[in-house]
């Protein structure tokens, strides 16, 4: 497989998707063939999965929160992600397992390890290249959700304990893995973010 998988993690308001379209503007510059997908989502059925899954009116357990990501998952990597791969293309996902094992995982309790289970099945064992995680302290965090004013879904109704647990998840995460996951500074400017996400995949960069 000829291409690389880079996926952008971190909570919600530590600015990924703006940083997803930086890194895409800057790879196409390069002419280097890039594509820009997202989770839940990307392809129709997954694309579905998502409006069900953030939907507040509806009751979502755990456990069966934890699937509903996994099936969407395994979707979008069998029918777009392993075909782009193996065209040579860098695929740059806007979230991926590790969103998973910080909110299913931790934030629902569900553990890592059996969360990481499933993921490995759904995704045929498929892992990323490398991972930026944009890393936000709680109170920047809270700032910039509030400034966006936008209508909480389902997840982001689900209180301030569970984005800690899921925050601590994602430190350890990055603890345990450092050769894959790079811990940027999400508090700082868009560009700062983004010349330092250069920098973090340059190895990966003919
Ligand atoms: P989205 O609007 O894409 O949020 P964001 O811009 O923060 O990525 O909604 C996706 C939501 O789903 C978000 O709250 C994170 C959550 N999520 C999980 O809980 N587990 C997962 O495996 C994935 C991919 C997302």
């Amino acid at each position: 497989m000829a291409g690389r998988l880079i996926t952008i993690e971190g909570l919600d308001g530590c600015g990924k998707s703006t940083l997803v379209a930086g890194l895409a503007a800057e790879l196409e510059s390069r002419s280097l063939p890039v594509t820009a997908l997202r989770e839940p989502g990307g392809v129709q059925l997954a694309e579905r999965l998502r409006d069900l899954v953030k939907d507040p009116s509806l009751q979502v357990n755990a456990r069966a929160e934890a699937l509903i990501y996994a099936a969407a998952r395994a979707q979008l990597v069998g029918e777009v992600v392993l075909p782009l791969l193996e065209e040579g293309r860098c695929v740059l996902l806007d979230r991926y397992i590790d969103s998973s094992l910080a909110y299913q995982g931790a934030g629902r309790g569900l553990g890592i390890e059996a969360v990481a289970q499933i993921n490995d099945f759904a995704s045929g064992g498929l892992g990323a290249d490398c991972t930026l995680y944009l890393r936000l302290d709680a109170a920047t965090r809270a700032e910039r959700i509030g400034e966006r004013g936008e209508a909480a879904d389902r997840l982001e109704l689900a209180g301030d304990d569970f984005f800690a647990r899921a925050a601590t998840a994602y430190d350890e995460l990055a603890a345990a893995e450092p050769q894959r996951i790079h811990v940027l500074d999400a508090a700082a400017a868009p560009a700062a973010v983004l010349a330092a996400a250069i920098e973090a995949i340059s190895e990966l960069l003919p």
